[in-house]
């Protein structure tokens, strides 16, 4: 079978472990006007091998569009155009880490990353999470025991757990970072798909710290496909990625996407279609929530993002009822993916960004029926 997307998936069947955008919802309208809008400048920097960090133009852009979302001044020399987080951790690694490391993960944490920091032979130590985030106050002791070098964090919104890291917990945690030299990477990419409430205030605003790198991406709120994103740091680490052989050679990362990425800035159609998205990722929330509470599982109800984490009576176990789902036409991704240690085995991601509501429902009442025959 020819395949072009990430999952491939069988007739009928409803994954709701995909954690992408469902593709009717990709703006292609809105990304061919921009397009067009690209095209008609006079000019083609976009189609010429770019600047190293990235076109100043989409960074003065993006800092704009940026300062106004998190509600604070974000320089555009603070910012890196990547291809995404994905390649931004890739390459923080790659330049910032040296093998047999310690880095700091959430537990659960996002899987993909986990497989990044293993292919960089980075040391994985987890640290627990609980509805405010990251155990903060837990960390001292294991600062001392294992000396990382750094953290990996998904501040809000996370994948998978959905829960947020707490304004106090934010401070305390800057405040360990600096004490004892540990690089934090933020992984921001949910932050602004904050549904309910008001976000904490982004760890992008700590940037002025040389330990915190803030990450984030196009993918969630725009186009997985155009692999765009940025990294924001202070400038003295964006010039140490800078001197990358692959980025100076091949110019800049993606300056054909952010040509395009940075019309839809100007013409304000980025803010309309996240404004947009966000109502319908809203309204699935509240189905996936309303539908769920037929179901004897416990979870916190998220406040953004694209996920629920769930957890199972004691007795029962992700992974087997997975292979029971399949047969019932529905699937999901088991927690012990999200374990460095290869725990959590009584708990589920669900994503609700990827069906409308309808779908969703049925694959919770699938979900239902399998549990009543286990
Ligand atoms: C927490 C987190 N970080 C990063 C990514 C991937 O981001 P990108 O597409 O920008 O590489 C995802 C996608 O699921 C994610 O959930």
């Amino acid at each position: 079978m020819l395949q072009s997307t990430q999952f491939a998936l069988r007739e009928g069947e409803i994954h709701l472990g995909i954690g992408h955008p469902e593709e009717a919802l990709l703006p292609k309208d809105l990304l061919a006007q921009a397009a067009a809008h690209r095209f008609a400048q006079n000019g083609a920097a976009f189609l010429q091998y770019g600047a190293d960090v990235g076109d100043d133009l989409f960074r003065l852009e993006l800092a704009t569009f940026l300062s106004r979302h998190y509600g604070f001044k974000v320089e555009p020399n603070t910012l890196y155009i990547t291809n995404g987080i994905s390649q931004a951790l890739d390459f923080v690694c790659r330049y910032l880490s040296q093998p047999g490391d310690v880095i700091f993960v959430e537990e659960p944490s996002y899987f993909l990353a986990l497989h990044i920091f293993a292919d960089y032979q980075l040391n994985i130590i987890p640290v627990p999470l609980d509805a405010e985030g990251l155990m903060v106050d837990e960390l001292e002791p294991l600062i001392k025991k294992h000396q990382p070098k750094l953290l990996y964090t998904i501040p809000i919104h996370q994948n998978p757990s959905g829960v947020s890291l707490s304004e106090a917990r934010r401070q305390k945690l800057l405040e360990l970072a600096e004490t004892y030299k540990i690089l934090v990477l933020a992984d921001e990419v949910y932050h602004l798909l904050t549904y309910e409430g008001q976000a904490p205030t982004a760890m992008a605003a700590y940037t002025e710290s040389k330990q915190v790198i803030s990450l984030g991406s196009f993918s969630k709120i725009l186009a997985p496909g155009l692999r765009l994103g940025w990294l924001n740091a202070h400038p003295s680490l964006l010039d140490k990625l800078a001197q990358s052989g692959m980025v100076q050679s091949g110019g800049g990362l993606n300056p054909f996407a952010s040509g395009v990425v940075r019309s839809m800035l100007e013409l304000g159609l980025q803010d309309s279609y996240l404004a947009s998205a966000k109502a319908i990722y809203h309204s699935r929330l509240d189905a996936m929530d309303d539908a769920l509470k037929a179901l004897p599982l416990r979870y916190q109800k998220p406040k953004g993002g694209y996920f629920f984490w769930l957890e199972l009576p004691e007795a029962m176990d992700a992974t087997i009822l997975l292979e029971a789902a399949v047969r019932q036409g529905v699937s999901f991704q088991p927690g012990p993916k999200f374990s460095a240690q290869e725990k959590l085995s009584h708990y589920l991601r669900l994503c609700f960004s990827y069906y409308d509501s309808t779908i969703l429902k049925e694959g919770i009442a699938r979900l239902y029926t399998t549990m009543n025959t286990m």
